[in-house]
């Protein structure tokens, strides 16, 4: 018999919860999965309702073997994708189902914000430049596209906070997931009043901003009712899903020096910073980190999800375990082809949603195996492009490896060349769920600070073979030249 924490993730393919006992050991978890819309091309959805029978599924799955168990929950954290917009009426009823982080339909608001507000004024105020992907841009969009939507809206939510309102009643943020929308100020921890106003928006249609391990409210009879757990329990902020993958890990403002790299879907470098310094051009991401430090984040938007498009469009009945194995026998450079990752435009460092991929440099000696061996190249020295972008404004040494990608050796030995940095496998893989129930620790009473919590569930890690990128790295830069994209001061 335990006391646990439930830490709550509300992902792009489902949701996922965990419950940690105090040494940081999962006691149980609970997966369950929901449809993305993808009604036009370019646009990405997901139906609020959705969210809510998921994890309220997932809930009471994971309440069932604690209680069977006797464990005892103390408190539920939240987290989950960035940058999504649930658009509520007066009485918290969802308007239209949600526009996602990777959404592009917002590019014309993009151009409307920018027009409004200076770049480098924006970037100074909150952190960033306005990106398509963004909740800002979305708000924006709403009122061009859909004024009698817009003309209902009364509350505008991040996802993990429509969850969290409609497990207690109380809408609130915390400064991780909120520094994602775009216009919270960074150095006051709320909404920018000049921001909003030079766009005719109020701050009223966002929640107000807590700490990622306050509480914001307790379990609702109904809530209850829906998931076995009990009534009343405590419901803490947390954090969006890097900032809480990243507590998982142990990063902290307090230890700039480790970092992680995500070989998901995208492509994720994460850098603690103790200040919010943003990069003067907005080329990564200034964020506010869970633990009340910063983070940047470098996002490139095609890593594993690259390799899953080739096996997807290229090879439908070939294993992934086969491809890389293809590409180990392969040497470096991949025999002169090169692969240019943009299958979904790019953000880090571009910021251009209208980049494309390519391969070049083809004959009829290569086969597949140099296709994949150049994708994973291709992707790895993306990521190197953003840490350049980052390098100067970060302390960072050494990334912790996550994500699928990171299982293969290979990958992450050609990410740790590209980087050229210690590349490390952590032992435990933990995500962004656990990150959330270790948020909501201090509300537990388990550790007295977050930072005590960090400290003690700290998991090891050992350093990965770097291998060597030259060959791929002055093929890649000869592309970017191709592409008329900066060489970020490697022109030499
Ligand atoms: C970060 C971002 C993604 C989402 C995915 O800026 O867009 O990592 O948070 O869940």
């Amino acid at each position: 018999m335990a006391e646990v924490t439930l830490g709550l993730d509300l992902g792009t393919s489902g949701v996922k919860v965990v419950a940690l006992g105090a040494d940081g050991g999962t006691l149980a978890q609970a997966l369950r999965p929901y449809p993305l819309l993808t009604p036009q091309p370019g646009w990405t959805e997901q139906r609020p309702e959705d969210w809510v029978a998921a994890t309220l599924e997932a809930l009471r799955e994971v309440a069932g073997v604690l209680l069977a168990a006797g464990h005892v929950p103390l408190s539920l954290g939240l987290s989950g994708q960035m940058h999504g917009a649930v658009f509520l009426d007066g009485h918290g009823g969802p308007l239209r189902p949600a526009p996602l982080w990777n959404d592009q339909r917002t590019a014309g608001a993009v151009a409307e914000i920018e027009r409004a507000v200076p770049r480098t004024d924006l970037i100074a105020r909150t952190g960033n430049r306005a990106v398509t992907g963004f909740q800002l841009p979305k708000l924006v969009w709403l009122r061009q596209a859909e004024p009698d939507v817009f003309a209902q809206t009364r509350q505008v939510l991040l996802p993990k906070d429509y969850l969290g309102f409609v497990l207690t009643g109380q809408m609130y943020t915390e400064p991780s997931d909120a520094s994602g929308v775009g216009a919270l100020n960074l150095g006051s921890n709320r909404w920018d009043e000049e921001v909003l106003g030079a766009l005719n928006l109020s701050s009223r249609l966002f929640p107000e901003v807590v700490r990622s391990w306050d509480i914001t409210g307790q379990l609702t009879a109904w809530a209850a009712q829906h998931t076995g757990l009990p009534q009343g329990l405590p419901v803490v902020a947390g954090g969006g899903d890097n900032a809480a993958a990243g507590i998982a890990l142990g990063l902290t403002a307090a230890r700039p020096e480790l970092g992680s790299v995500s070989l998901g879907t995208s492509g994720v470098l994460f850098a603690p910073l103790p200040s919010p310094t943003p990069d003067p051009e907005g080329r990564v991401h200034l964020f506010a980190h869970a633990d009340g430090g910063y983070l940047l984040l470098g996002v490139t938007l095609a890593c594993a999800g690259a390799l899953q498009w080739l096996r997807d469009k290229l090879a439908p009945d070939t294993s992934f375990e086969t491809l890389l194995a293809e590409a180990a026998e392969v040497p470096s450079g991949a025999d002169g082809v090169t692969f240019l990752p943009y299958l979904a435009g790019e953000r880090s460092p571009w910021m251009n949603p209208e980049l494309r991929a390519s391969w070049t440099g083809m004959t009829l000696a290569h086969g597949r195996g140099h296709l994949t061996r150049a994708l994973l190249e291709g992707t790895a020295l993306a990521l190197s492009d953003t840490f350049e972008v980052m390098k100067p404004l970060a302390g960072v040494k050494s990334f912790l490896a996550t994500g699928g990608g990171a299982r293969s050796d290979l990958w992450l030995g050609l990410v740790a060349g590209a980087l050229a940095s210690d590349v490390r496998r952590s032992l435990h893989q933990p995500g962004a769920a656990e990150g959330a129930a270790i948020l909501a620790m201090p509300a537990a009473g388990m550790y007295t600070t977050l930072q005590e919590a960090m400290a003690a569930l700290q998991s090891q890690s050992r350093s990965i073979q770097a291998l060597d990128t030259t060959q791929a790295k002055q093929q890649h830069l000869e592309a970017l030249k191709q592409h008329r994209l900066p060489l970020l001061g490697r022109d030499s």
